[in-house]
């Protein structure tokens, strides 16, 4: 953090891809009110993230980040968190048993409202719409009321986030979370398909595991580790002023912290080094990420490093790639080598989602599964090379079953994308793929 940092100091620096705004005054009154409001999350936890990061970037724990593309105003249940919070679980036992090591459980939850967009505008039918920037800044609906930006979204995106995390706490650390139950559930899927099937030598296993610890005379009833979970949240830092609005100063360490979220990353888009959001991010003692698309050239990687973590603390950065399955053994080992040679302790985390998308020939936007695992793949075979650690996925997901990503365990098919099509933005995988792929990482952790 340079000397010269305070929260609202970005301003002076380049935002890119911010809302119009048409109301300042209305933007004042929101963003003064936020700042105002309780922190959702508190520096000691985000500082225990860190912790846990260290050990990713160490190559002695994994990281699993997932999440909904951007999370909305209008499906807000407790039955949808309860069942995002579930999947993630079930791949998080999963991952565990696989790697021997302990998995980081990150979601993009309770505060993953907003996004970046290729096009500041949309065409619909012979409109040019305002594009869709998120539930916390307009709504979706192709119409031009709807795309206004309005600022009292940003109070809304805060009491969802509360909401949520609320029930998150409350479900990790309430017994939803016990290993038992979540394995229970992974059972469910290896015996409900024919493709999940083919899991059972790991569902078998980690059965086994169970029943040594108890043969080992540990009370599996007892142990609290075995029935909670740490979870953590995290969001792309986009809307800088609602990140100012929630930004504390720790009572502890005089250090300033984003309390918007455990974790904050920076999308591939708002990477500018001299850019607003690097600006803002540097500092905040929040763990960070940034997403790396196929431009990235090893000098930016470096650069961001530096910008990001000039006292290289393990832990603070994770950098996540997102090259598209196709490009990413090209791409990822010039990066891998320069920062491993520039001596930054980074964690390394695939996005095998973002560099994927297409359109189906249907007209919707899709990721194929098998293009998802071949880019998880690409990013293992390119650590291997380069004896660096795979330190983690990133994934966009929901609990539902949906059908907006072709492949996977039930074979989804173009014609299929229609019945439950249900995204705002990005395609997700289902409940069934997410867990598919967490035994394919497996199988690829375990190769
Ligand atoms: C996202 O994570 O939803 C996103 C927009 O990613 P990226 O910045 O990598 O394009
Ligand atoms: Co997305």
């Amino acid at each position: 953090m340079s000397s010269s940092w305070s929260p609202p100091s970005w301003r002076e620096l380049t935002a890119a891809q911010q809302p119009d705004w048409p109301d300042s005054a209305a933007l004042d009154r929101a963003l003064k009110e936020l700042s105002t409001y309780p922190p959702l999350v508190f520096a000691g936890e985000a500082r225990a993230l860190t912790g846990s990061l260290a050990e990713v970037a160490a190559g002695q724990a994994f990281l699993v980040q997932a999440g909904d593309c951007a999370e909305s105003f209008d499906t807000f249940s407790a039955d949808t968190i309860r069942d995002k919070l579930r999947v993630i679980l079930q791949m998080a036992v999963v991952l565990t048993y696989s790697s021997g090591v302990p998995v980081v459980k990150v979601g993009r939850i309770a505060g993953q409202f907003a996004k970046p967009r290729s096009s500041p505008f949309e065409r619909v039918g012979d409109l040019d719409l305002p594009s869709f920037r998120g539930h916390m800044v307009n709504d979706s609906a192709p119409t031009a009321d709807a795309r206004v930006a309005d600022p009292q979204r940003l109070v809304t995106a805060y009491h969802q986030a509360a909401s949520t995390l609320n029930l998150l706490r409350a479900f990790t650390k309430g017994g939803f979370a016990d290993l038992g139950r979540v394995h229970a559930w992974n059972r469910e899927f290896v015996a409900s398909s024919a493709q999940g099937r083919r899991y059972e030598a790991i569902a078998d296993g980690i059965e086994r595991a169970l029943r040594f610890m108890a043969a080992c005379g540990i009370d599996l009833q007892s142990e609290h580790q075995l029935h909670e979970v740490d979870f953590y949240t995290s969001h792309e830092a986009l809307i800088l002023g609602y990140e100012e609005a929630l930004t504390r100063r720790d009572s502890l360490t005089g250090d300033w912290y984003d309390c918007s979220a455990h974790m904050l990353w920076i999308g591939d888009r708002t990477r500018q080094l001299d850019g607003a959001h690097v600006g803002f991010l540097s500092g905040v003692r929040n763990p960070l990420g940034c997403k790396l698309g196929p431009t990235a050239t090893p000098d930016e990687v470096v650069a961001l490093c530096e910008a990001l973590n000039p006292e290289r603390v393990p832990g603070r950065l994770t950098l996540i790639s997102r090259m598209g399955a196709s490009a990413v053994e090209e791409k990822l080992p010039p990066l891998l080598r320069a920062v491993r040679e520039s001596g930054h302790p980074v964690v390394w985390a695939c996005d095998p989602m973002h560099g994927n998308t297409f359109t189906s020939a249907g007209g919707r936007k899709t990721r194929h599964f098998d293009d998802v695992i071949a880019e998880i793949a690409g990013f293992f075979a390119a650590h291997r090379a380069e004896g660096t650690w795979p330190g983690g996925v990133h994934i966009e997901l929901t609990g539902d079953e949906v059908t907006e990503c072709l492949g996977g365990a039930e074979e989804i098919l173009d014609a299929h994308l229609d019945h439950r099509y249900e995204t705002m933005c990005d395609p997700r995988l289902n409940a069934r793929q997410s867990i598919d792929l967490a035994f394919r990482v497996a199988e690829l952790l375990r190769g």
